[in-house]
Parts: structure tokens; sequence; C-alpha cells
């Protein structure tokens, strides 16, 4: 078992479950109705369910149930126009789905530079990207913190671009009044493994314009219309479906989401102020604006000078050996080997994007490269922890110095 497994154990682990989880997945199996199609006509009762919920959790009119949290971006892409030749505006500092949700659509994802305080995009950069070819923005809530969205919005409407939130790290994020995903003309979510809302794999789609919400359904549904007979597909659709297990699961985590989401925020309060109180130490910063986060991964920024000229890996390994779960952050994506070759799809010109070859050089990309090779990430679920176990960790990185 590696460093970073071993060190995982001694905090909480996860996910967290129990027996209602159990018996509501056994409930699936029993029923013999395993999949979700149209309302009246197929089966599916968790999944409509799910999509209740989560859209009043998210305090949002109307919620679609995907597969996972990668095809929930490239659907309301899809649905929204985005396509052949357009351009995309996504985060440099994301996973890669981000970005692979927007080639999928055989659009070309154009990358943005972050802020070197609060770690999302900086949102003073967009219009320095937009193009004849710019279509949409994808702001994505790194580490449930939010992007700066209502100056996003007046430059997207300005420009008459549309936005697609990524609040695969931000369930419950709160921003100005009004909860991530609510902002633009569409909100996605993840709930893979790790995340705070999990059934192993998941996603989900948030709106509050109905008719865009039903081109969401219909394309996810094999192109069939809401509450229509099977086998009429009026438009092209294909299937991404969330299953009943999915949704058995996660209705139950939703029940223990409040409890666990307030003591993250009770725990990052706690834990950021000890941390900023260390020299060469930096948590994210909240955007000005954000009245609560959902903490997906906790980054902090350290200055290696502040640490006998620590690396970003001596770095993160050090507290995995003494039991304390971290990682390095996301590599930024205009350098990773799929960005720098160019050969994503056949047929499509990629020359006008801001990567590939030369382009990716960092030094393009100052600030996210600066933060990047300095910024490791805690695991949601060690703000689980008691505060005591926090402390250990303030104290060893103390140590280092
Ligand atoms: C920012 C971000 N967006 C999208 C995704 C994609 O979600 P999924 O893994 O459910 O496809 C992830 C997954 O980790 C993510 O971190």
């Amino acid at each position: 078992m590696s460093f970073k497994q071993e060190a995982k154990k001694s905090f909480p682990e996860w996910p967290i479950y129990g027996d209602e989880e159990i018996k509501a997945l056994t409930n699936v199996i029993k029923s013999g109705k395993w999949w979700c199609g149209s309302p009246g006509f197929h089966q599916g009762e968790n999944v409509w369910k799910f999509q209740e919920e989560f859209a009043k959790f998210q305090s949002a009119k109307h919620c679609i149930a995907v597969f996972n949290g990668t095809v929930a971006i490239e659907v309301p892409l899809l649905a929204l126009g985005v396509g052949l030749g357009d351009e995309v505006i996504v985060s440099d500092y994301t996973f890669v789905a981000s970005a692979s949700a927007v080639v999928a659509t055989n659009a070309v994802p154009i990358f943005c530079d972050i802020d070197p305080d609060t770690l999302v995009m900086d949102v003073n950069k967009i219009e320095g990207l937009i193009s004849e070819r710019t279509k949409a923005i994808i702001p994505v809530h790194l580490g449930g913190n939010p992007v700066e969205m209502d100056r996003l919005m007046e430059i997207a409407e300005k420009n008459n671009l549309k936005v697609v939130e990524d609040c695969a790290h931000a369930h419950g994020s709160k921003y100005k009044g009004r909860y991530v995903g609510n902002w633009g003309h569409s909100g996605t979510f993840s709930f893979q493994a790790s995340k705070v809302l999990t059934a192993g794999e998941g996603g989900a789609i948030i709106t509050n314009d109905e008719k865009l919400a039903d081109l969401i359904y219909s394309i996810s549904d094999c192109g069939r219309k809401k509450n229509a007979h099977g086998y009429n597909h009026y438009m092209y659709g294909s299937n991404y479906r969330m299953t009943e297990y999915q949704a058995s699961v996660l209705l139950e985590q939703m029940k223990k989401f409040p409890a666990q989401h307030k003591l993250r925020n009770e725990n990052a309060k706690y834990f950021m102020e000890k941390l900023n109180a260390i020299d060469g130490i930096r948590v994210m910063k909240p955007t000005p604006g954000t009245e609560e986060i959902g903490y997906y991964v906790y980054p902090i920024v350290f200055d290696p000078k502040e640490f006998g000229g620590i690396t970003q890996s001596k770095f993160y390994k050090k507290l995995n050996r003494n039991g304390i779960p971290t990682d390095n952050c996301y590599p930024p994506l205009h350098g990773l080997d799929c960005f720098k070759k160019i050969e994503l799809r056949k047929g499509i010109d990629y020359s006008k994007a801001n990567w590939g070859g030369e382009k990716s050089d960092d030094r393009n990309f100052p600030i996210v490269t600066d933060i990047y090779s300095r910024s490791i990430e805690f695991p949601h679920e060690m703000l689980l922890a008691s505060q005591e176990k926090l402390d250990s960790i303030v104290d060893f990185i103390k140590s280092l110095k």
C-alpha cells in the first residue's frame, strides 16, 4: 500500500455509507426496475425523485440526471448549440473533463489563466480570449470556490456567449445569494466516487430555462420527447441516462450531506486561520461575495523559500509519509500531453487554439504554472476530522520549516 493510501486511513475515509444505502440499493434490485426512461412510459422512480430533490437542493427549476459529470458538461453545450469549429473558454486549472467535454462536441477549448488568490478562472482575462468563433464559457468552481459569476455573466451577455458552469466541486456553494449552477444558462455536477455527493459515478445538469431543460432531456434520452412514446425519436440524441442504482444511493447520500457540509465549512474556517498564520502558507482565498463553499478539495499554496526550497512533490510526499492525506492539484490543461500534441479529433482544425506545440509553453500561462508548482490539496473528507487532527497537520507543516 502506498504512503498516500496509508495516509488516508488515519483520517475519515470516503465514501461514508450505512444500512440505508444498502437497503435502497437492494430495494432497486428486488424491484426488477433498474433503468429510467420517460415518466409514465418507463421505469425510473428513483431517478425522477432524485432529479426533483437535487433541483430543490441547488434551488434550480430543472434537473436532468446523467451517468457522469463529463457528459453532464457535454450535453448542455450541445443543447446550447456549441459544435464544429466553435471555441469555448475554459479554466486552465481543472480536471481534464472540463475541456474534454468541449472536444467531444467538436468544438475547441481555449484555456484561461487563473487568479493567484482564489485559484479559479481570472474573469479579467476572458475578454482577451474572445474571437469571432467563441460560443461559450465554462467557469469551473475549483475546490467549491465560486468564479466571480456576476462579472462573468456581464461579459457573456455583452458578447452573446453561453455559459455552462462546471460545479463538479461545488455542491452547495453559494455566491452573492445564489447557488452556483444558477448563474449561467446551465450548471453541471459530478457524483463520481471522490465527490461530496457520490454514487461511484453520476452526473446532473441544472437549468432554470424550461425549453433548455426539455432539450437537454431529449439529448440525454435518445432524442425522445419527455412523456412521449419510446420509439419516437424526434431529434438526434444519445443515451446518457442515470441508472436507478445510482439515484437510489444518491437519495440516501443527500440526507447525509447537510451535516457533512456544515462540518466541512466549520473545519475549513478553523483550519484556514491556522494555516494562514504560518509564514509561507496560504490557503485558497474564497472569492469575495462567497457565502458557502462545497469544499471538494482544499488547496493550499506554499512558498518554497520558507521551507528550505522544497518541491511540490516532496512537500506532499512528506505529509503522506506522516499519515496526512494530500496530493498535487490538477496539472494545468495546456501542458497535458493530449493538448500538447493537437491530435484530438479527426477533421477538426485546432490551429487557432491557444495551446498545442509551442503555444503550450508554460510561459504563456504564468500564474497557473507558478501556482501549480507550489500547491497541494487535501481531500474533503479530511475536513470531517476532529480539530485535534487538523491541529496535528498544522504542527507537522510548521515542523517542515
Ligand atoms: C472539475 C471537474 N469537472 C468535471 C469532472 C467530471 O466528472 P466525472 O468524473 O463524473 O465524469 C470532474 C471529475 O473529477 C471534475 O473534477
